[in-house]
């Protein structure tokens, strides 16, 4: 009787510290990007980078494997690569649900909270008057932590931006505008931007509205940020709106804007609709507050099209790899590139270089990329003269590809037979992106994990970042061309597990 109690204890125990001592055996389970260890996760939230540590918070339902009540999850990293969980940050309360946010270092105790405090910003979403359809179930409130992110407290004067009455009024993303020192809030009221300003956090005044008639329309404006780069000399405004649906291969994507901020007024240079990334799987994509002279940026790996039916236990999502922005003028315009932070490069692994090679039909690399993780990532420099593309594929046929158009001058990533497909009727798709560069030069880099492929072409002027459920782990690999390419250069580098540095 005895033995059997401390048996059934012994296995309760063991099944408990395997979900908690994550082993990132599971299946699908990413291995250099960040996951939650179990159940829902969407929008990053909150990231800074505050005494040497990056903060991750993002939208976390701790009970289910699917979206609800939303909290602040929290983890930590010195390098924005190796993620540890912490302790849940934000619970709801009596004014709502923990919607999307950001956070800022006070450098001024302008809050009077303490100086360098943690301050989030984030949106109250109460369900209950959600249902009484007022109107004004969204508000801005905020909390702050003394003790570097751990514990938080919030402000007894939440909300402290009252709903004027529209209904998706969320998702502050604050920053300080030295040159006349206040904070300046950029927030999605459903077909636009309001930008509020205050210089304490906790009163804020209207700025100003962007967006209505600008931009893609297909669907509800969430998650902006706004911020300078500079270019040539000048400052230039980035404005990131995403928005869902409406994205350019449908479901949820991030649009931006370049142009001039001037502490009030947001005014677009942008004459067209450009987008962060083309693919299905970077929404909610902002930028880390407090990191100096860099500006990068991390999504979530998924799309509200299917998010809540993606095949993976015992989490849901994953974000994006950290990426660092920057801006290229190409003809008359300029575009925001993405590559990957550098930091990465601490995973690679063994690998090979290729050079002047002519391929003809296929090339087969499945051998000489064998390696521990099958992790991995390509960089290679072409022509674009031809069709050409990456096939990654496995023993029981399924297949990715990513590839080259020269007819439609576009890249694509092609998940229609990458396996698990049939969660949603929309996920077994191609996606496409235009080649913005103007070059014959093509050059690509490609990060591959267990489940997504991230595609940055033409040193991150045209992005694109897919997930995708291969039945078996990928175990082959070819570079493939009908007319024939010829690659200047090919490096291939396989990439360890974050779990194992
Ligand atoms: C975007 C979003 C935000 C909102 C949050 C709720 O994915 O819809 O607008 O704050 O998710 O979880």
């Amino acid at each position: 009787m005895k033995k059997s109690i401390i048996s059934i204890l012994l296995i309760v125990t063991l099944a408990g510290s395997k979900v908690l001592a994550q082993d990132f055996k599971e299946k699908y389970r990413p291995q250099f990007h960040f996951t939650p260890k179990a159940n829902w996760m969407n929008d990053p939230n909150g990231m800074v980078y505050h005494n040497g540590i990056y903060h991750l918070f993002y939208q976390y339902y701790p009970d289910a494997k699917v979206w609800g009540p939303m909290h602040w999850g929290h983890a930590t990293s010195k390098d924005m690569i190796s993620w540890k969980e912490q302790p849940i940050a934000l619970y709801p309360d009596s004014l709502g649900y923990i919607f999307s946010g950001s956070a800022v270092v006070d450098k001024n105790n302008t809050a009077g909270f303490g100086k360098d405090a943690l301050v989030a910003i984030f949106t109250h979403h109460d369900p209950v008057q959600e249902k009484q359809k007022t109107g004004k179930h969204e508000t801005q409130s905020i909390a702050y932590s003394l003790d570097d992110g751990k514990t938080w407290t919030k402000y007894k004067g939440n909300p402290v931006v009252q709903n004027p009455g529209i209904s998706d009024f969320r998702d502050p993303k604050v920053r300080w505008f030295e040159a006349q020192k206040k904070w300046i809030m950029t927030l999605a009221s459903k077909d636009r931007i309001t930008f509020y300003s205050s210089p304490d956090l906790k009163s804020w005044s209207r700025e100003s509205d962007f967006g209505a008639k600008e931009g893609g329309h297909g669907g509800v404006w969430e998650c902006p940020d706004l911020f300078p780069i500079k270019h040539e000399g000048k400052d230039v405004w980035v404005l990131i709106v995403n928005i869902n649906p409406g994205g350019p291969n449908k479901g949820s994507a991030g649009q931006y804007f370049l142009g001039n901020f001037d502490g009030k007024t947001f005014t677009s240079n942008s004459k067209e609709t450009k987008w962060l990334d083309y693919g299905t799987d970077n929404y909610a994509a902002v930028t880390f507050a407090n990191t100096g002279g860099r500006n990068i940026l991390m999504g979530w790996m998924s799309n509200w099209q299917y998010a809540n039916q993606v095949p993976t236990d015992p989490w849901r999502s994953a974000n994006t790899i950290a990426r660092e922005l920057g801006l290229k003028t190409v003809g008359n315009e300029i575009y925001l590139t993405s590559i990957p932070v550098k930091e990465l490069d601490a995973l690679n692994s063994t690998g090979f270089l290729l050079k002047n090679v002519k391929v003809q039909d296929q090339l087969d690399l499945t051998e000489r990329a064998k390696n521990k993780s099958g992790l991995f990532r390509l960089d290679l420099t072409t022509e674009s003269k031809a069709d050409f593309s990456i096939v990654l594929s496995n023993e029981v046929g399924n297949e990715l590809i990513v590839g080259y158009n020269k007819a439609g001058n576009q890249y694509y990533i092609d998940r229609i037979k990458s396996g698990k497909v049939d969660f949603e009727k929309g996920f077994a798709e191609k996606h496409t992106a235009p080649r913005l560069a103007t070059g014959s030069k093509i050059s690509l880099t490609l990060l591959a994990d267990v489940a997504s492929v991230e595609l940055f072409a033409d040193n991150g002027l045209t992005v694109m970042t897919d997930i995708f459920f291969p039945d078996t782990p990928i175990s082959k690999f070819h570079i493939k061309s009908v007319s024939g390419i010829f690659l200047d250069t090919l490096q291939y580098k396989s990439i360890k597990s974050r779990n194992d540095r």
